[in-house]
């Protein structure tokens, strides 16, 4: 891996400036879509999109914000890729009849995506639509796709701004590729 004295990832993708410009544009489209007055409840994905969100609800103007959370992990073994999405954590919030907005940090299969909005959709929201910081365009077919994208993502492995390694570098206020790649990575 490639690294800072420190050991720290150096080969940096998206800077901090990079970021926080996007996401303040990202912030005055979702307004922008929903009429004024009406209320948002934003859903942020953990633990990848918490500093996403942060930011993004901080840059939201309306005074009608509400702000929950879900946990997903999705498990892959050696031999199955394609593992499964687990719902650690739902969301207690009342999703009947409200404007959700579904916040994920990274999209790569689609598939904790996919989890997550059946999972939502079942709780009859009066409308879903999700953001997603970056997306790697893996899947041709989403069966949510996102609304508002940051950026598109390279195919190698991100951290920082809430990506992790292992658990490591989230919280890097700038996005940076791991060397060795994407596969190494998993
Ligand atoms: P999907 O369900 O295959 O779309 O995987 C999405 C999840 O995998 C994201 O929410 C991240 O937690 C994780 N993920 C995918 N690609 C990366 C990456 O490049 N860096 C860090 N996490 C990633
Ligand atoms: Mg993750």
């Amino acid at each position: 891996m490639s690294g800072t004295a420190k050991g720290l990832p150096d080969v940096v993708v998206f800077s901090a400036e990079e970021i926080q410009e996007r996401v303040g544009t990202l912030a005055q489209e979702i307004e922008a879509h929903y009429p004024p007055g009406e209320e948002i409840l934003v859903i942020g994905l953990l633990k990848g999109a918490f500093i996403f969100v942060s930011d993004l609800v901080r840059a939201l103007t309306r005074p009608e914000v509400e702000v929950d959370f879900l946990i997903a992990a999705l498990y892959r073994d050696g031999t199955d890729p394609s593992g499964d999405v687990q719902l650690l954590y739902e969301s207690a919030a009342r999703i009947a009849g409200r404007h959700v907005l579904l916040v994920e940090d990274i999209v790569d299969s689609g598939k904790t995506l996919g989890r997550i909005g059946d999972a939502l959709t079942r709780r009859a929201p009066r409308s879903l639509e999700v953001c997603a910081l970056l997306h790697k365009r893996r899947t041709e077919k989403l069966r949510y796709e996102p609304r508002w994208i940051g950026f598109e993502a390279p195919a190698d492995w991100l951290v920082g701004y809430g990506l992790d390694y292992g658990g490591r570098y989230r919280h890097l206020p700038f996005i940076a590729a791991l060397a060795g790649g994407e596969e190494e990575a998993r």
